[in-house]
């Protein structure tokens, strides 16, 4: 299937294409695949919040993460594979915001344990990088992660991040990742 055949099936806004993938923008549509996401106390192991309990805290978030784009021109997408292209299996990409002063990227994944152990997360991650970044120059892509979240930590590690060197950590103790 091409892009722009996709983009008609789906309806969505395509961010990226990769080997097995599409990133598609988020649309306010998205709050069942959010909440299917972020409400599963699976995918939210090593989140201090736990998992989302309504499907209203899925759509407050999938309303900060809509509005992003038109304000940055960037932003966290929601991804699915070229085959299905209408089931969202996690979401990934880049926020742009200011860590400690200084504009990064926070690089963020988070996909159903049904998508897990396939290698999709690092696709999509590295879609999502080699699309937005040539676009911003200089922005450093950071990753904020628990340490013993160590299924996040290996995949920041295959894609190029690494912690910091003193264990400086953020205001919720999440160890800064940084691309090296
Ligand atoms: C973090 C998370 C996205 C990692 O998912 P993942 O599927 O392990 O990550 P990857 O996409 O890098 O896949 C790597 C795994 O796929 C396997 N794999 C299978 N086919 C593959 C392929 N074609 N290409 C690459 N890897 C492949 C790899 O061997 C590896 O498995 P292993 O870890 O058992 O060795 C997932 O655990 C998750 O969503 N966790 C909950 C949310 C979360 O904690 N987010 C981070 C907050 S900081």
């Amino acid at each position: 299937m091409t892009t722009a055949e996709q983009a008609v099936v789906t309806g969505r806004t395509i961010v990226a294409v990769s080997e097995r993938l599409v990133l598609t923008r988020p649309q306010e549509g998205d709050a069942e695949a959010m909440f299917a996401i972020h409400g599963d106390p699976e995918t939210n192991r090593y989140n201090p919040d736990g998992p989302q309990r309504d499907i209203a805290q899925a759509r407050e978030q999938l309303a900060g993460f809509v509005a992003d784009w038109p304000r940055d021109g960037v932003g966290y997408c929601m991804v699915s594979t070229r085959e299905e292209p209408e089931v969202v299996i996690g979401v990934a990409g880049l926020f742009l915001h200011s860590l400690d002063g200084e504009p990064v990227f926070n690089l963020y994944y988070r996909f159903r344990p049904s998508a897990w152990g396939k290698g999709y997360a690092a696709e999509a991650c590295r879609a999502a990088m080699a699309e937005a970044l040539p676009r911003f120059p200089g922005i450093p892509v950071t990753a904020l992660i628990r340490e013993d979240n160590l299924p996040s930590r290996r995949l920041a590690g295959r894609l190029g991040l690494v912690a910091d060197p003193d264990g400086r950590v953020d205001h919720e103790d999440r160890l800064i990742h940084r691309m090296a």
